[in-house]
């Protein structure tokens, strides 16, 4: 079969479209026949070696952890998938990715996909639906009436995190650069700020819960915009205990976790028309340093699916 893998880490030179083996499933996996994957910013931090003291890799790896395709076998202890289901996962990060045509998953990873989606769009909902559902709802334990404001809204995480934060009847507030204003209103946002003009505090009235998809100085602004009792859950900085302890908020840091429950939740989402992943860009599998290059631009409006067969 065909895969992208590195050898080594470093730029987008390591990307090597190669023929390798089929991947020989244990009895709780799944193999599944590969029909589109997404790239998120994870498999170039990956690639660069940005993470290898975090998850060690034995090189080389094939990257990739959003996958959409159908069964193409199962272990023998799996009882709830068949062959030719259509199934989408953001499998565990340790193994072996999705820009591959066959990746093998455990079943306990993996969802039915809703037939409201197509490959490419179920391969675009699993790590950023998933991450933006666990800050929200079982870290945030979003509440209706709450206001939450979702940095990046435009971003993979972000433009879910907006659409499962209004289906859960939050107000919701998200950031972005002039140009995608108008599309944080289309994902639902109730108000849409431009980071350029003025301070967040001078934007934004005080929140309930921040997302915070950018770490670093936002994350540093963010404090001061949360009500007493307040929540900020990051996915980039781990907050800082004393600053939360300062300002009578908490803090935490989510770092994603493979879930068949919330892939069956975004399924839900998704069937009554409260949530669709918006794509613009779409590259095939020999075109993956593109797809790295365009994510690594840090503008890319929703996600980039690679369609692979
Ligand atoms: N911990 C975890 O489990 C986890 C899971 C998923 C992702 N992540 C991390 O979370 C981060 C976001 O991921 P992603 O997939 O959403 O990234 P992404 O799709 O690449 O984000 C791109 C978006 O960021 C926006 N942006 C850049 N600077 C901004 C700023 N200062 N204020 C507001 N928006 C800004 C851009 O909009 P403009 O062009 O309008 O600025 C663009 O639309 C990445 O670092 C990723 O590695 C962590």
């Amino acid at each position: 079969m065909r895969a992208v893998r590195i050898h080594q880490y470093g730029g987008i030179e390591t990307l090597k479209l190669e023929q390798i083996d089929t991947p020989v499933i244990n009895a709780d996996d799944i193999l599944i026949k590969v029909k589109a994957s997404s790239i998120n910013p994870v498999d170039w931090k990956i690639r660069e070696g940005y993470l290898k003291d975090f998850i060690p890799y034995k090189l080389p790896v094939t990257l990739g952890w959003d996958v959409a395709g159908t069964v193409a076998a199962v272990g023998d202890s799996v009882t709830d998938f068949n062959v030719g289901d259509e199934v989408f996962s953001r499998p565990e990060i340790s193994r072996n990715g999705t820009y591959a045509d066959f990746v093998a998953v455990k079943a306990d990873e993996v969802a039915l996909k809703s037939a409201k989606l197509d490959f490419g769009q179920a391969a675009a909902l699993p790590l950023a639906g998933i991450t933006a559902w666990q800050c929200l709802v079982d870290v945030g334990q979003i509440k209706a009436g709450q206001r939450v404001l979702v940095h990046a809204g435009a971003g993979g995480v972000g433009h879910l995190a907006i659409q499962i934060a209004k289906a859960k009847g939050a107000i919701v507030i998200a950031t972005a650069s002039a140009k995608n204003q108008e599309l944080l209103t289309q994902f639902g946002a109730d108000q849409a700020v431009d980071y350029n003009q003025g301070t967040l505090l001078e934007q934004i009235e005080p929140v309930d819960l921040v997302v915070d998809t950018l770490g670093g100085e936002v994350q540093s602004q963010s404090w001061a915009l949360l009500k007493p009792g307040g929540m900020l859950v990051s996915i980039v900085d781990q907050p800082s205990e004393d600053l939360a302890k300062e300002h009578d908020v908490k803090g935490a840091f989510v770092f994603i976790q493979p879930s068949s429950r919330i892939l069956r939740e975004l399924n839900t989402l998704v069937e009554k028309d409260q949530l669709m992943p918006f794509i613009e860009h779409r590259f095939p599998l020999d075109k993956i340093a593109e797809a790295h290059l365009q994510s690594q631009s840090g503008r890319t409006r929703g996600k980039i699916v690679i369609d692979v067969s």
